[in-house]
């Protein structure tokens, strides 16, 4: 993934993934919850594409106890570790190992389709974003979130404040974030020149407070 963007995770980075960074996002999941008004019906159908090792989807299994919830991931690794993690929950969280741009499931399922700081990987992101699409029922909502390649600084320092990584190595991982997750990634007027591609009733492309990212939210 270091050397090819779309490449899936290895064993160590999907080690590293889920140990030092998934969990710096984890405290900022209310705060999204709450900006963004995330809601699903009591039984309601969710995916998360790109869902790692199921750290989000924990979350919301939390929080919506009777919702039916879905994740999918390139990485044999990462699904492996999700279906670890979320073991407990069986019988209303699955996990296929899947890609964005082909997504194991049928047309007009899900209330809601998210997905955090996956897109940046995939090798065809109008194709991925039209895929999340295709799966959302009639009036479904979409939230894709996403490192932002004109981040600031600031934001970046913020969201390793809340991660396991010793304070004096921050510089180095702020500086890699840099180079390797937000640089390679979309700003949001890229994305907001493919969300305008895309079969959306609304949308918009908004920073997200506090956090070098932003969030593409629609309804279809
Ligand atoms: C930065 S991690 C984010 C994981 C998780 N969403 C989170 O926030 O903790 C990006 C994830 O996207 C997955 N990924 C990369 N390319 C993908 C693709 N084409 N389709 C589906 N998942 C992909 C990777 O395997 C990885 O687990």
């Amino acid at each position: 993934m270091w050397k090819d963007v779309s490449a899936p995770y290895s064993k160590f980075e999907s080690w590293f993934y889920d140990s030092y960074i998934a969990p710096a996002m984890v405290p900022f999941l209310d705060q999204l919850q709450e900006e963004l008004g995330i809601d699903l019906p009591e039984k309601g159908f969710l995916l998360d594409v790109g869902c790692g090792g199921g750290q989000i989807l924990g979350e919301i299994a939390e929080k919506f106890p009777l919702a039916n919830l879905f994740g999918a991931d390139l990485s044999e690794e990462q699904v492996e570790r999700a279906n670890h993690r979320l073991a407990s929950y069986k019988g209303r969280v699955q996990i296929r190992q899947g890609s964005a741009l082909n997504l194991p499931f049928p047309a007009d399922k899900f209330d809601l389709v998210l997905s955090n700081g996956s897109i940046k990987h995939w090798p065809d992101q109008g194709l991925g974003l039209s895929e999340c699409v295709r799966v959302l029922k009639p009036g479904g909502r979409l939230l894709i979130i996403e490192a932002d390649r004109g981040c600031r600084q600031s934001d970046v320092d913020r969201l390793f404040a809340h991660s396991r990584i010793p304070s004096l190595f921050r510089p180095l991982f702020r500086t890699l974030f840099l180079l390797k997750v937000s640089g390679p990634s979309l700003d949001m007027d890229d994305t907001r020149e493919l969300a305008g591609n895309l079969a959306l009733a609304e949308w918009s492309v908004s920073r997200i407070k506090n956090l070098p990212g932003w969030v593409l939210d629609g309804i279809k």
